[in-house]
């Protein structure tokens, strides 16, 4: 029993990512945009919504993001520089797929 509670508590201070080291994206992620708030899942949105999301925090002036930045983020939360290829498409057209 003790044992077991041993293995959560180790777990836990995996910050629940079962990942490798962290990429420079998501480096760049949690330094910039989770001093006001917890991180958001890269999951929780599509590219099109994350590249809403970030024109909106910077329109809001909660963030300034060099253009390197912004494209690290990106690259972390959409697997794309740019958030997608085919986002200017995908803005104007619902039905692009969107991951
Ligand atoms: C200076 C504080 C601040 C920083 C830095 C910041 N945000 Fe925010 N963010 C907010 C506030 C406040 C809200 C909620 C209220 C609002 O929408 O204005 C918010 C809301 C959000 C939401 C939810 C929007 C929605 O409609 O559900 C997302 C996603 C988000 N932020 C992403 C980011 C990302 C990505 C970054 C980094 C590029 C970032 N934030 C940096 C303050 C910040």
């Amino acid at each position: 029993m003790k044992r077991l509670l041993a293995l959560v508590l180790l777990c836990a201070c995996g910050g629940g990512r079962p990942r490798g080291p962290m990429s420079d994206g998501e480096r760049m992620y949690l330094a910039k945009c989770t001093s006001c708030h917890a991180a958001y899942e890269p999951a929780e949105r599509t590219r099109v919504k994350w590249v809403d999301a970030i024109d909106e925090m910077e329109a809001k002036k909660k963030v300034h993001l060099a253009p390197e930045e912004r494209a690290l983020i990106l690259t972390y939360l959409t697997g794309s520089p740019a958030g997608a290829a085919d986002s200017a498409d995908a803005r104007t057209n619902p039905v692009a797929p969107k991951r």
